[in-house]
């Protein structure tokens, strides 16, 4: 038998890193890793890094100055732990981590996960750097998710269906770290999706860089888009919600926004990030669609699903962004009133076409922006939340609470809901009546279904 040893995993950026950290422990099992919660007891560490913005990229540089100490302290010990950097990071700087760190033993890139286990265990002898886009996919090479790690993750997962990006926008690295755009086949996300609910899973959110771009070979031969893979997963015995991020405006099809009518299981939150409301800046980001465009959308979108929820992201402080351009965006945010969004201060990334650009807006005005728009983007948010009080929705219950009596679910508008007086378990689905709005969550309390005294046994059990 292999001996036990102990990989921990620190996870940055966005849900496809999450998902990928899992698939990442669940391939080193068969070679004798459990996962650990603390580096101090880990044989192996891997930091699955997101490059997105320069301070993503560079808190990997600052953990690994960490690692260094970490690993020479038990190397004194008599201790070995070896320690690989994967994700975007490492696809986009390989052979520079390589020679700034020599705490590094493996470089493994996003699309070579399946041969993880064998570059740490080439890693004893030698270091070991992978950031080859194989034609074979990983997905055909990486065991399927193991049961039991599913359920200790609880009831609700993320499933991979595409990756990559082909829009290249003119500031964004995903398409270099995460290559084209591919789709997995329907069959490999049907049957992922049915062993992820035969072992407890009530809630998939279906992931892509764009996710909605999704389209596949169904098993009727025909292909399928996301819409028709939604009304597919919605079959699947014990699957009750279905999400999906990170969509385009582009590739909202008519397909997709006709399943939110007609797909209770589809949920009515729809992160749709727009990045700008200034057709000028939208045009220089290669966005390749109008403000008027995206607000059309969304207003189709809301016929089709009339409670539907909008979450989006922003930049500001985009090369050549005036304060006119800003004014548009503010416009687009009251325009759609989102019930949350992220925005970001613009950071000019290596290799993009943007960050050598005139125009560059400086970092005291991105900041102003930035507080402007989020102070903004935040009354919106308080306002949904506070027109949800009073209201009755069903919420899936994922964890206990902080006090005694207390479940946390989320609601179909993915509101983290801090529920009292349910007799239901984690992962049921149950009836809350929405009390109050805290800061970070709402609150409510279980509706017990009155029994109908028609309902009641008329003859006592065993009487007949
Ligand atoms: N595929 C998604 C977004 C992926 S990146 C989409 O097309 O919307 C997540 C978010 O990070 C982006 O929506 C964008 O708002 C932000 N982002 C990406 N590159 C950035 C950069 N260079 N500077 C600041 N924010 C950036
Ligand atoms: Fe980046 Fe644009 Fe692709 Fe989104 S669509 S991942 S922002 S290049
Ligand atoms: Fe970051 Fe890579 Fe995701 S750059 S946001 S981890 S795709």
């Amino acid at each position: 038998m292999t001996a036990q040893k102990k990989v921990f995993v620190k996870t940055y950026g966005c849900q496809m890193n999450v998902y990928d950290s899992g698939r990442m422990t669940d391939a080193l099992a068969p070679a004798g890793y459990e996962t650990t919660d603390a580096a101090e007891s880990a044989d192996l560490v891997i930091l699955n890094t997101c490059h997105i913005r320069e301070k993503a990229a560079e808190k990997v540089y600052s953990e690994l100055g960490r690692l260094r100490a970490l690993k020479a302290e038990k190397a004194a010990a008599g201790q070995d732990m070896l320690v690989a950097v994967a994700g975007c990071v490492a696809q986009a700087e390989g052979a520079e981590i390589a020679a700034r760190a020599p705490v590094v033993d493996v470089v493994v890139g996003p699309q070579a996960y399946h041969r993880l286990p064998e570059l740490v265990a080439a890693a004893a002898t030698r270091r070991s750097v992978d950031t080859d886009f194989p034609v074979e996919s990983k997905f055909d090479h990486l065991p399927a998710p193991d049961a039991a790690a599913t359920r200790r993750r609880g009831p609700t997962a993320f499933l991979t269906v595409q990756e990559g990006c082909d829009k290249f926008c003119a500031f964004c690295v995903v398409p270099y770290t995460r290559g084209a755009e591919v789709s997995r086949p329907a069959a490999a996300v049907v049957a992922e999706a049915a062993a992820l609910a035969a072992a407890g899973v009530r809630e998939v959110t279906l992931l892509g860089q764009n996710v909605n771009a999704w389209e596949a070979d169904g098993p009727d031969g025909r292909t399928w888009g996301l819409g028709r893979l939604a009304f597919r997963l919605a079959e699947i015995p014990g699957l009750a919600r279905i999400r999906y991020t990170t969509s385009h405006p582009r590739d909202m099809s008519d397909e997709l926004i006709a399943a939110h009518r007609d797909l209770p299981a589809l949920m009515p939150y729809l992160h749709l990030p727009v990045q700008s409301g200034s057709d000028r800046i939208l045009n220089a980001m290669n966005r390749q669609h109008s403000a008027a465009d995206y607000l059309r959308l969304v207003e189709r979108i809301r016929r089709a699903r009339p409670d539907m929820a909008m979450s989006g992201d922003f930049i500001v402080g985009f090369p050549g962004e005036t304060e006119e351009d800003f004014a548009a965006t503010l416009a687009v945010v009251d325009a759609v009133a989102y019930a949350a969004a992220f925005s970001f201060k613009y950071s000019p990334r290596p290799g993009t076409p943007a960050a050598d650009r005139s125009g560059q807006v400086p970092e005291a005005a991105k900041t102003e922006r930035l507080a402007r728009l989020q102070e903004r983007i935040e009354a919106h948010r308080a306002a949904f939340n506070a027109s949800c009080v009073g209201a009755t929705m069903e919420v899936l219950l994922e964890k206990p609470g902080r006090w005694p009596g207390q479940i946390v679910g989320r609601s179909p508008y993915l509101q983290s809901v801090v529920v009292t007086g349910s007799d239901g378990g984690i992962g049921d689905l149950v009836q809350v009546r929405i009390d109050g709005v805290g800061p970070n969550s709402l609150a409510g309390s279980a509706v017990v279904a009155q029994r109908e005294p028609e309902s009641r046994p008329v003859v006592a059990e065993g009487a007949s």
